[in-house]
């Protein structure tokens, strides 16, 4: 199944009551398989979670650590970015030239890197002493 299959059905189970925007991610990790998110909602607002960090936390649970292409979609009239905190979660499993593709539902791409979505990261170098 492609990455824009993937997110686009994964998508219809998103729990977006209060926003009413549904988003789906997928990514493929290195081993080639395909993992899937939407974002989650509570009624307490904070607590809701965003489509991509669904998707990283299936990659994380079956054991893989490496994420070599993105693919987000949603409602929107131009393609979803990634919001801030889940290009830094993105980040984490992925080299500064992994492709991501962010989709509307009417087919509009846009596609850029995870260093172009994220320049000047905060990585573990900067943890060096
Ligand atoms: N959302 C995502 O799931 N991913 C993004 O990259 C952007 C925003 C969700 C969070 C919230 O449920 C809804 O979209 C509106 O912000």
């Amino acid at each position: 199944m492609s990455l824009k299959e993937a997110a686009t059905t994964v998508r219809e189970n998103a729990h977006a009551p209060y926003s009413g925007f549904k988003v789906g991610a997928a990514i493929r990790a290195a081993s080639g398989a395909v993992y899937v998110g939407c974002n989650v909602e509570n009624v307490a607002y904070p607590e809701g979670t965003c489509a991509e960090a669904g998707a990283i936390a299936a990659m994380v649970a079956a054991g893989e650590t490496s994420v070599i292409e993105a693919y987000v979609v949603a409602g929107s009239p131009t393609p979803v970015t990634p919001c801030g905190g889940c290009r830094q979660k993105l980040a984490e499993f992925a080299t500064s030239d992994m492709r991501v593709t962010m989709a509307t539902l009417t087919g509009i791409e846009q596609v850029m890197t995870m260093g172009d979505l994220l320049p000047g990261v905060f990585n573990a170098d900067h943890m060096s002493t």
